[in-house]
């Protein structure tokens, strides 16, 4: 069984349930808005994805989860942010692929994709705003804005040979931490309280995951990342296995990122970064965080802190 399976299974009777709901309103919510920007916002939302942040919001109110409708529009929200923000990071990294797919960018250039983010964001307020929880409302807000300044400094450190361990570590937080960090929050407005504890254990298991995506650039296989090897390479991004391997090997430390111009060059510095003991260091990092993570939860009924537990080291395993 997946690791997000169990979490699932875990989470109670009601989740299956409100996964259900969750999938019918993203499906109904794009519609009205022309032809372009509902096929691709439609094929986005339809290539599915793990759904993580929505389990992540359902379970944070409780478990099992309160059935509200209030609860399955901040999950929406949430899976709307993400979605946006998966379709404006394919137009920055310039990806072919999502979810095994082509992206909205290959499909239908850089305008209609960047048109089509947009929607999915402005869709996610106003399903959040029918909620009427100005609270909810500040924190994807939050989410949104650092978001979008976490890719403005991966683009501002492309290809920069001396990216350090913090200030990656902040970029993870911004681009992936925060909107963990948000799921969390919304799920707990909505049900169990503990809004502030349970944000700073999303925050930290976000990051977590975001160095665990940053493994599996390197190692692949790409059946299972739905994109090829080594694709943060090519873009010029330092990410925690270059950044380890650079204090580790000074053949990495002399690499020029602006010199891997060809996929098989790729794949040759990631082999390089596999042996380095790089890949190994990461993931302690990212054991690291999800045992901070779990240590900041408040005091929950034991059932839900067994789940969260659950899904912070269901993080690390890596969710695929
Ligand atoms: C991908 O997130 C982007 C990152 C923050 C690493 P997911 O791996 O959760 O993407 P989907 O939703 O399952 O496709
Ligand atoms: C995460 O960054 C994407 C966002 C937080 C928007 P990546 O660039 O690593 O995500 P993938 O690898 O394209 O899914
Ligand atoms: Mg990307
Ligand atoms: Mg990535």
């Amino acid at each position: 069984m997946s690791a997000v399976n169990a979490v699932r299974e875990a989470g109670g009777a009601g989740v299956p349930r409100l996964m259900e709901r969750l999938e019918e309103r993203m499906a109904a919510i794009t519609s009205g808005y022309g032809p372009e920007l509902v096929r691709h916002a439609g094929d986005t939302i339809a290539a599915g994805g793990k759904r993580l942040r929505p389990l992540l919001v359902f379970l944070a109110a409780g478990v099992p989860p309160p059935e509200t409708d209030g609860l399955v529009r901040a999950a929406v929200a949430v899976e709307l942010v993400h979605s946006a923000s998966l379709v404006h990071d394919d137009v920055l990294d310039g990806a072919a692929l999502r979810r095994g797919r082509p992206s909205v960018v290959a499909t239908g250039g850089r305008d209609q994709a960047t048109a089509t983010g947009d929607l999915l964001f402005a869709r996610a307020f106003a399903e959040l705003a029918g909620g009427g929880s100005g609270r909810a409302v500040g924190s994807l807000s939050r989410a949104s804005t650092a978001l979008a300044r976490g890719e403005l400094m991966q683009r501002a450190d492309a290809w920069s040979p001396d990216v350090t361990v913090a200030r990656y570590l902040e970029r993870c937080r911004l681009k992936t931490g925060v909107l963990f960090r948000a799921a969390c929050e919304l799920g707990s407005i909505e049900g169990s309280g503990a809004v502030d504890a349970l944000g700073s254990f999303g925050e930290r298991i976000g990051i977590a995951f975001q160095i665990l995506d940053d493994v599996l650039d390197v190692t692949g296989p790409p059946e299972r990342t739905g994109k090829p090897r080594g694709t943060d390479l090519l873009d010029g991004t330092a990410t925690l296995p270059l950044i380890l391997a650079r204090e580790r090997d000074p053949e990495v430390a002399a690499l020029d990122l602006g010199g891997v111009r060809t996929p098989a060059q790729a794949l040759d510095v990631c082999e390089r970064l596999a042996t380095s003991g790089a890949l190994q260091a990461a993931r302690e990092r990212a054991l690291e965080l999800v045992a901070e993570g779990k240590s900041m939860l408040p005091s929950l009924p034991r059932r839900q802190l067994d789940v969260l537990e659950l899904v912070a080291d269901g993080v690390v395993e890596r969710y695929s």
